[in-house]
């Protein structure tokens, strides 16, 4: 048995678990694994390249020779994604970025790729795992599984208001249709398919301001682990 304690915090994009496990982070001081990120910087390597969701076995490949990296941002106090020496924070979070990662991440060799790339971050004092598959296929034995929901309305407004502070122009409901599409490709493919682990309390946070839901996952967590 693995003795560092994870959080795992699955859920569809627009869901605020990215905050959530941002916060909670700030409050344990653990380690954060953005997986999305993973899932993300894969699709700009492969887009770079000329691939696509056709080119399974090439991207399987590629996923298993990444040259990535997570550093600290210096001015923003988040962190900086650097690929191939490049730094590429900005191409990630675009909505073309978001939607070739889910194609990608529907193919079984393409996960199997990453696996052990995401586990390599579980190290003490504990990790908070931030993706679609941490309690289920990741960290099937993870001390906590939260699963956060939101409606896709919500979700649509919660990444406009994100993407508009990043300075990304979109409009509203080209977004929900973009994140109705991206749930149904997730939750629909056969591989690790977006869903809540049988040991997962789900959290609905439409309606809920971050601090609660933060106070609730931390909650959960306290209960089964000490966190300073
Ligand atoms: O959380 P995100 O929007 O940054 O993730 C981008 C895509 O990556 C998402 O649509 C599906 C995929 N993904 C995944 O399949 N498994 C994960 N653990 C994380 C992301």
């Amino acid at each position: 048995m693995n003795p560092v304690p994870v959080l795992a915090v699955d859920g569809p994009g627009g869901s605020g678990k990215g905050t959530v496990c941002r916060l909670v982070q700030a409050r344990t001081g653990w380690h954060l694994l953005d997986s999305g990120a993973i899932y993300r910087a894969l699709a700009v390597a492969a887009g770079h390249r000329g691939m696509d969701d056709g080119d399974g076995d090439a991207v399987a490949e590629l996923a298993g020779s990444l040259d990535l990296s997570f550093e600290p941002d210096a001015q923003g106090g988040g962190v900086r994604v650097i690929l191939d020496n490049t730094d590429v924070t900005e191409e990630l979070r675009s909505e073309g970025t978001g939607s070739l990662a889910s194609r990608l991440a529907a193919i079984a060799s393409v996960r199997d790729a990453l696996l052990e790339r995401q586990r390599a971050f579980r190290k003490p004092p504990g990790l908070i795992a931030d993706g679609r598959d941490m309690g289920t296929v990741v960290f099937p034995d993870a001390t906590v599984k939260v699963f956060l929901t939101a409606s896709p309305e919500e979700r649509a407004r919660r990444r406009h208001k994100q993407l508009k502070e990043q300075g990304v122009n979109v409009n509203l409901p080209g977004l929900l249709q973009e994140i109705a599409e991206r749930d149904r490709r997730d939750s629909s493919r056969s591989v690790a398919p977006l869903m809540p682990a049988d040991d997962a309390t789900v959290v609905d946070t439409t309606g809920r301001s971050i601090e609660s839901v933060v106070d609730s996952v931390l909650g959960l967590l306290g209960r089964q682990c000490r966190i300073r």
